[in-house]
């Protein structure tokens, strides 16, 4: 198990954080994984699965990444990565990227996975507790092999 814990966060938060991606992994009911620079460990990033609804096979995909690591494609990868194991481990078809419209880069990253812009759907998360209109992106286990 890897956490999703930048360093700068706090020390009660970092705990709070690696003790809810864990509880996670135990529950299979979400995957986090941390992106660590392969020579120095340093942390980058963060990739995973949330909202796996197993019944119909599908799951978000997330991913984040330190601002001075960005624009060096380790989104795109460690989504790739994730997105594989999702549909070879867990057996998912379907993972949904929701990112809100200003979000080029991530929408971005999406389009370079292979995954398809549904569009704009109204009330699908809350930010800052009021509902926000997101850009949806899908990817299929299908796509993703054609897209590469
Ligand atoms: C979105 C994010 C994960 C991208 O990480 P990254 O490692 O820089 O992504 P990559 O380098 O793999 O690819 C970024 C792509 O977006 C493009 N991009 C970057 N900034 C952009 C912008 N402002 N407008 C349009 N495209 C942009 C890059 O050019 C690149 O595409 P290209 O390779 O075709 O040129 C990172 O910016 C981030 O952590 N943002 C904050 C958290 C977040 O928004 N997470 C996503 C929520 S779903």
């Amino acid at each position: 198990m890897a956490a999703l814990v930048p360093s700068a966060l706090r020390d009660g938060r970092r705990k709070r954080l690696v003790a809810h991606a864990s509880a996670g992994w135990r529950a299979g009911s979400k995957f986090a994984f941390g992106v660590f620079h392969a020579d120095d460990g340093t942390l980058l990033g963060g990739a995973g699965l949330s909202r796996l609804d197993r019944d119909a096979g599908s799951a978000n995909l997330g991913y984040w990444v330190a601002s001075p690591h960005r624009g060096r494609g380790v989104a795109t990868r460690a989504a790739r990565l994730v997105a594989r194991s999702g549909f070879e481990h867990v057996g998912l078809t379907r993972l949904e990227i929701v990112t809100l419209p200003d979000n080029h880069a991530s929408q971005r990253v999406a389009t370079r996975l292979g995954a398809a812009r549904m569009g704009v759907v109204e009330n699908r998360m809350l930010v800052d507790g009021q509902p926000a209109r997101v850009v949806l992106s899908v990817l299929t286990v299908g796509a993703r092999r054609s897209g590469g």
